[in-house]
């Protein structure tokens, strides 16, 4: 199948670009949709539905980003409309106690078993930054470890190395150069921050013998999904749970990507291990901005009201058409059959994608299963962390593939360090597009 010939026009995203400088910094309210990503200017979107977007200049695409992982249900799902537009019309939020987040928390109980309490913040950094602060408080500890390569949102003491580097940057593994992500932190604000490499059990060991005593928590993406797709050697997840126990820092799973996605309660029920506390966002809200923490009852009921209380409030906690959202979201995943189309479509699309390589003799692999993987050009048969990504992976070939793939009809973010995202609302059509459009942005590929 071959895609159409690139007629696409994008006057109009070039018009609105420049309206847009005039009044928000690089045109766009984050960065990762700005001019690093895409140096011509962003494809403005202006509709989606099912697993399609279509763009400012009415060209149409698959989209396999899914507002970075939140759309578990594709774009506009009927009955998500139609729950948000009854809910609307009775208010939008009251910032009061309501029936939604009763509803709403326990269907997140049925999914999460870990989750004895939950508490709903607005996005994923915020759930990052409370589950800190609820770990301190309940071990009376400050430091804690965080992994190279990891992103937990955009809190300063998470803040480091999150980015990519040059491996000349990185310094010795087993004492990782420490490089700050943003301007305007307090260097002292990652005094209480110990960084380790990830993947790494030998490392992790060491890391823990030396500061396991003095942490609060580990935490941790259980699949690293901000360098592309990295999933954990077999055991390491284990160990970590392990040596947290042994040295009594808590252990947090952050995920906010992985959460809903792998499984009903993401990673810890995929890999069969249980954290102390686990942060989710992202597929959640179902397109709604959301974040939850969640864990024993014993840890979050710190936050009750009293002296030596953990602090945390939130105008829009708990949004009322955001709880309907979630209870709907969830209902629709618990559906017979949601988690193995899920796996199934994006398997499909992988061993798609990995035939392409094959036949095109490009230097490629895919990496990830189900519904979540990325593409890497490299040398490498695998990439295990951090370290790996930067030193063996082109990520300015994939931006210019991906470059390619936008003009044949498919809709990705050339960020290597992003991930493709497969939703419910995703069909065989669409991996045969996907795969089509490879085919051809492989030739193309200089
Ligand atoms: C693993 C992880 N944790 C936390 C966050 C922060 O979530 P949000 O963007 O909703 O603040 C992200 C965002 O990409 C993430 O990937």
């Amino acid at each position: 199948m071959k895609t159409p010939a690139t007629t696409q026009s994008h006057t109009r995203s070039q018009q609105l670009l420049e309206r847009a400088q005039k009044s928000l910094v690089e045109g766009v309210n984050s960065p990762s949709r700005g001019a690093a990503v895409y140096p011509g200017g962003p494809i403005f979107l202006e509709r989606g539905q099912g697993s399609h977007v279509w763009d400012a200049d009415g060209n149409e695409y698959v989209d396999f980003m899914m507002s970075f992982g939140a759309l578990i249900h594709g774009h506009a799902h009927p009955q998500l409309v139609s729950v948000v537009s009854e809910a609307m019309a009775a208010g939008s939020h009251f910032a009061a106690a309501t029936s939604a987040e009763v509803e709403a928390a326990e269907c997140f109980r049925r999914m999460v078993p870990s989750a004895e309490a939950v508490r709903f913040t607005n996005t994923g950094s915020e759930a990052t930054m409370l589950a800190l602060r609820l770990a301190r408080a309940h071990t009376g500890r400050n430091k804690f470890l965080k992994f190279e390569g990891h992103y937990h949102g955009w809190y300063d003491p998470y803040l480091l190395n999150a980015h990519s580097h040059r491996p000349e940057e990185l310094g010795p593994p087993e004492n990782p150069s420490r490089i700050p992500d943003s301007e305007g932190i307090p260097p002292a604000t990652f005094d209480d921050v110990v960084l380790a490499p990830w993947n790494d059990v030998a490392a992790l060991e060491r890391v823990m013998q030396q500061h396991g005593r003095a942490l609060a928590a580990v935490i941790s993406e259980p699949i690293m999904a901000n360098m592309g797709c990295i999933p954990p050697r077999e055991g390491y997840l284990q160990r970590l749970r392990e040596l947290t126990r042994e040295y009594g820092a808590l252990l947090i799973f952050d995920e906010v990507v992985t959460g809903f996605r792998y499984a009903p309660s993401g990673c810890q029920e995929y890999y069969g291990v249980k954290p102390d506390l686990s942060t989710f966002g992202k597929a959640l809200g179902a397109g709604f901005p959301v974040g939850a923490v969640a864990g024993p009852k014993a840890i979050l009921d710190r936050m009750r009201w009293g002296t030596n209380m953990v602090l945390h409030y939130g105008t829009f906690n708990g949004h009322r058409l955001t709880m309907k959202v979630i209870a709907a979201n969830l209902d629709l995943l618990s559906a017979e059959g949601a988690y193995g189309k899920l796996h199934a479509t994006g398997d499909a699309a992988i061993a798609g994608l990995r035939d392409v390589f094959r036949r095109c003799k490009v230097n490629a692999i895919v990496q990830g299963f189900g519904p979540m993987f990325q593409i890497y050009f490299t040398e490498r048969d695998t990439i295990h962390d951090y370290r790996d990504y930067c030193s063996y992976v082109d990520t300015a070939r994939y931006s210019r593939f991906v470059h390619r793939l936008l003009e044949h009809g498919i809709y990705m973010t050339p960020s290597n360090g992003l991930h493709w995202i497969i939703s419910t609302a995703h069909t065989e059509s669409d991996v045969e597009k996907l795969i089509a459009a490879a085919d051809q942005a492989c030739a193309e590929l200089v």
